[in-house]
């Protein structure tokens, strides 16, 4: 939520970098725009002043602002791109907030809580503000601090003892970014509870909300833990905590590169991390076990005695990586026999949950900066649970704060709308389910090497679905009028329906509900009349139990009422036809693995659908990326 960049470039005697930090900040802004597009902002130092641009609407609103009316060449600069939250999208409220006479200029990612209070005595001192913002409260802070207590006195500590005293008194979640025409030289930031990464190069340096504000330039960064402040030149880096006291970031290497960032000709984000599907299950098996079948989970750093006395298990995560948690579940349970709950992470936090030293808790999250996520994951610490994370992002929150991490390798996801990183949480979550029941011994290993083989088929099975894609993208595109959309499935194929709707939803703004297809009949079923659209995910006839004949007959029920059926089956289910519209098969597969195949046709459906009306597929509306606030 929000994109922040930081850089301060070329210093004298170094590498002449020759970037003028409008370039490098906008590029950053480029990337990161996922995160926000609300609106975007700029400011830069330069001749002795701050220069800033500001627009509501997405970056390129900004880029045509800055054609109309150039930024002066400059060294040092900071930018952000907006998800609104207090106050609504509009030139006044994008940053950059400036403060102390318009030279100081600050942006932000989170939310001040005490915005209001410090505001009140703020304006008894006469400040005065020009946006409905809580971050022009915290440059405003800033400023008075600098200018009435510091006393403008760069000697006496500067930007960066003005943003330890103003720190000490927010209250919330916050990465700020300021820069000061005293100390033209020099970008000073603080983070609490909100992501902020730091990029080295040579000559320069960098602050970005992630790594990719930073990507084309370098690939060295470092993590900076919760409650520091950093303080960047073009040489320099330094860390302190909030009242001073140095601090250490840790080094890593990113291992991504920018070519891996971008659309590789495909229209749109979306539709290429759809194609990257294959390669992002592929590669979070990768290394993961050896010839005989054995999982090698070498980074899970839980002591395996630990491991063996779970004697619950509870899956934490919001929106699409819940539906994963929801996958998860059954083949843990199913593997491993440990009760398994999953509860959205915001829910899980704020009741009176019954954990202890016996509980795992499994987050998932693509970024793993989600702030509900990580809230509940600190309080499940604190009740004594080991906690593993399975995250997409090298060096994030979550997985920071965990005990161990099973990173997903699906490479950076950019569209707003997660695909890739699905399937591969869902991956992810398999090895570990699969890691228990080796360790506690609940399958034998030739089972489990049975179950890895079949995972091992699976890109080749995405890539099929891929390469027919044509017929469910024409069905898509045809769909474009559709007021509603239902979708339905039982067992793994609950949260595969759970998904579809999501993507429906959040892509072409149309009213979708996915439903377990046996609670129908308790309800649901009332929505159903003539025409409407029901898409059902329906399990393997090979399967177990009557849970395909089970389906079969919730086909027939709502197609009794009038409902035009779409049906996702596997090739050579020749029983459907009859009940169907429309019939889409995917590969033979495990009904446990089948989610990694029968999401794929319902991502394209909506990807269409979407790309039909004309919207955005990779910046919803309202949507950001990765949600930092509570
Ligand atoms: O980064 P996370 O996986 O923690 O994000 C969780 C959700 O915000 C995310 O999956 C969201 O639901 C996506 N927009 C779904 O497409």
């Amino acid at each position: 939520m929000c994109g922040i960049v930081g850089y301060v470039g070329h210093s004298a005697g170094r590498v002449n970098t020759g970037h003028n930090a409008l370039d490098v900040v906008l590029e950053g802004l480029r990337r990161l725009e996922y995160r926000g597009y609300d609106s975007a902002g700029i400011a830069v130092v330069a001749d002795g002043t701050i220069s800033s641009r500001k627009k509501s609407g997405k970056l390129s609103n900004l880029v045509a602002e800055l054609e109309a009316s150039p930024l002066p060449e400059s060294l040092t600069g900071i930018g952000h791109t907006r998800w609104a939250t207090h106050g609504g999208p509009t030139d006044q409220n994008a940053h950059p907030h400036l403060s102390d006479g318009d030279r100081l200029a600050v942006i932000h990612n989170g939310i001040i809580e005490n915005f209001a209070e410090l505001k009140q005595e703020l304006l008894r001192k006469g400040v005065t503000f020009r946006s409905e913002t809580d971050t022009e409260v915290a440059a405003a802070l800033l400023g008075d601090i600098y200018r009435n207590q510091l006393k403008g006195d760069a000697s006496n500590g500067g930007l960066t003892k003005a943003m330890q005293l103003a720190c000490q008194r927010l209250e919330g979640a916050f990465t700020l970014l300021a820069v000061h025409a005293d100390q033209p030289d020099v970008v000073v930031a603080a983070r609490r509870n909100s992501p902020l990464v730091v990029g080295l190069g040579d000559g320069e340096n960098f602050l970005g909300s992630d790594v990719s504000g930073f990507i084309d330039y370098t690939r060295r960064a470092v993590e900076l833990g919760q409650d520091q402040i950093v303080t960047i030149t073009a040489d320099t880096v330094e860390i302190t905590d909030f009242y001073g006291t140095p601090a250490e970031g840790k080094e890593y290497h990113v291992n991504w590169d920018p070519a891996s960032a971008e659309k590789g000709g495909f229209p749109s984000f979306m539709e290429k991390e759809i194609h990257d599907q294959p390669d992002a299950v592929l590669q979070t098996l990768l290394g993961r076990s050896d010839v005989n079948g054995k999982l090698t989970l070498d980074e899970l750093r839980v002591d395996p005695e630990l491991l063996k006395s779970v004697d619950k298990i509870i899956v934490l995560a919001c929106g699409t990586s819940a539906y994963a948690g929801q996958v998860a579940k059954y083949a843990i349970e199913h593997w491993c026999r440990i009760p398994t709950e999953v509860e959205l992470s915001h829910e899980f936090r704020y009741r009176d949950p019954i954990v202890d030293q016996n509980t795992l808790i499994v987050s998932i999250s693509q970024s793993g900066e989600t702030m509900d996520t990580l809230m509940a994951v600190r309080y499940a610490k604190e009740q004594g649970a080991k906690t593993v994370s399975i995250c997409n992002t090298n060096g994030s929150t979550i997985p920071r704060e965990s005990d161990a991490v099973l990173y997903t390798h699906a490479g950076p996801e950019i569209a707003v709308a997660s695909t890739k990183a699905f399937l591969a949480q869902i991956t992810a979550a398999y090895l570990l389910g699969l890691y228990l029941a080796q360790l506690r011994g609940n399958k034998f290993q030739g089972e489990i090497k049975d179950v890895l083989a079949d995972l091992n088929k699976i890109p080749a099975k995405i890539q099929q679905i891929l390469d027919n894609e044509a017929q469910i993208k024409e069905l898509g595109q045809a769909m474009a009028d559709a007021k509603s959309v239902l979708f339905l499935g039982r067992h793994v194929g609950f949260p595969v329906a759970m998904e579809g709707a999501l993507k429906l939803k959040e892509l072409a703004y149309i009213h979708a509900e996915g439903f377990a297809a046996g609670e129908l009949k308790h309800g649901p079923i009332a929505l159903i009349e003539e025409g409407q659209p029901v898409f059902v995910v329906v399990p393997s006839p090979r399967g177990r139990d009557s849970l395909h004949a089970k389906v079969v007959s919730n086909i027939q029920e709502v197609r009794a009422r009038g409902a035009k059926t779409i049906v996702i089956a596997e090739e050579g289910d020749e029983a459907v036809k009859a009940y169907a519209e429309h019939v889409f098969y995917i590969p033979e597969t495990p009904t446990l693995l089948a989610p990694l195949l029968s999401t794929v046709p319902l991502q394209i459906f909506a990807l269409a659908l979407a790309s039909a009306k004309g919207y955005d597929v990779d910046q919803p509306r309202n949507l950001a990326k990765s949600v930092t606030v509570e």
